[in-house]
Parts: structure tokens; sequence; C-alpha cells
């Protein structure tokens, strides 16, 4: 089994999609073990709790340094003894110490094609007005794995989506949410699960058909 931990900042709709792909098994081989906010009022820690899923807050509001905060999220994250850490809208920056411990083992869900509307500073509803603002008629979402650059690992799987005339940026989030992060992050990790996945040169390799 799969040990995953989920990391998340607000509402957790991500986390909903992979709690309910282990519940009806379209995830399989998966346990989710920990939910880690760095946010207490993380609607996603509701979620956690409510399907008996350990939720627990870990800010860098509670603690004198950065370095402190850093320690903290990895003593947990190692004490869980994960296989796999699953970024699901985290707006915290990952320490390069975790990031090298956990080196093809972090993946992160981003609401574009990367590397269009990605990097500092795009996150949430704004990557959508920036996708908006230029005018392209195709976005979309992206699962990567975490190197030590911005939403610049390897590329695990993207599913594109139709931009609509007159669309606003929340109309547009919620497309690309429905219509592509909730099928192919829970798809990521049940790839993973079932050893479909290898890191070779800064490529994945994917060993089984999938159809996005
Ligand atoms: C999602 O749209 C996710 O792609 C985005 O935050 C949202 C979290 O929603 N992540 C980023 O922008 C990361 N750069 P959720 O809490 O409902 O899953």
């Amino acid at each position: 089994m799969l040990r995953v931990g989920v990391l998340v900042s607000g509402g957790g709709t991500n986390l909903q999609a992979i709690i309910n792909g282990i519940q009806d098994g379209t995830i399989t081989n998966t346990e989710l073990v920990t939910v880690i906010s760095n946010n207490k009022n993380a609607f996603a820690l509701e979620r956690a709790k409510k399907h008996g899923i350990e939720a627990l807050c870990i800010s860098p509001k509670d603690y004198e340094t950065r370095e402190q905060f850093n320690d903290a999220l990895y003593d947990v994250l190692e004490d869980r003894a994960l296989d796999l850490i699953v970024l699901a809208g985290f707006l915290v920056v990952i320490p390069e110490k975790i990031i090298k411990r956990y080196e093809n083992q972090i993946i992160n869900i981003h609401p574009s094609l990367i590397p269009s509307f990605c990097g500092t500073g795009y996150y949430g509803l704004k990557v959508h007005e920036k996708a908006l603002e230029r005018g392209v008629k195709i976005t979309g979402a992206t699962v990567h794995f975490v190197d030590c650059g911005t939403d610049t690992g390897p590329i695990l799987l993207q599913k594109a989506v139709a931009v609509k005339q007159g669309d606003t940026p929340k109309q547009l989030q919620q497309r690309v949410m429905e219509e592509a992060e909730w099928k192919i992050l829970p798809q990521a990790v049940t790839l993973i699960a079932n050893h479909k996945v290898r890191v070779d040169k800064g490529q994945v390799l994917l060993l089984e058909e999938t159809s996005c």
C-alpha cells in the first residue's frame, strides 16, 4: 500500500477527489495517512476529519523561525513513513531538505498547462485571471513531480480544458477543476501506487496507456 500524505491550504476539493477515488476504487493500493495544512481554518481539514483521516495544522506562524517550521514539517512527514506527498493547493514553499529527501515522491497539481501560467506568483485564481487576460482558448491542469524550482519538475499528467467566451476567472477555475484537476490528480496517485510511473532524466515515462 502506498502511504500518502496530502498537504493543503484551502478548500480541499482536490483532496476530496483523492478521498472519493480511494472510496470508489478508482485509486487502488493507496492509504491516505495524513492531511496537513498551514492554515488551521482550511476546510480541507474538516474533509479529512469527516473521513477519519488525521488532520494536522503545521503553520509557519506557530514557529519562531522558518527553519523550525521546516524541521517540524519534515519530522511529521518522516514519522508518518510516507511514500508519496501530494501538494493539493498547498501555498507554502516546500523546504529544500524535504524536496531532496523525497525526490520523485512529491507531486503537485497546478491549474494550467505548464509551462504556461506557472512559476512564482501563479497560484489559485491568479492563474485563471492571467489565462483570460492573455486570451488563450485552451487551458487545463498539470500534475508534476516537485523539484527545487517553482512548477519546474517532471510532468506526469496534463489535461486540456476549453476556455469559453465570457468566462470569469471563477467560472474557468471551476471548469478546470471539474474537467481536469479532479480527474488527473487521482489518476496520478493510482499510477504511482501501481508502479506505472518511472522518472528518467527529468522525463516521466508512463508504463500504462492513460486516457486523460
Ligand atoms: C487548485 O486549483 C490547485 O490546482 C491550485 O489551488 C487550488 C486548490 O483548490 N494550486 C495551485 O495554484 C498551486 N500553484 P482545492 O483546495 O479546492 O483543492
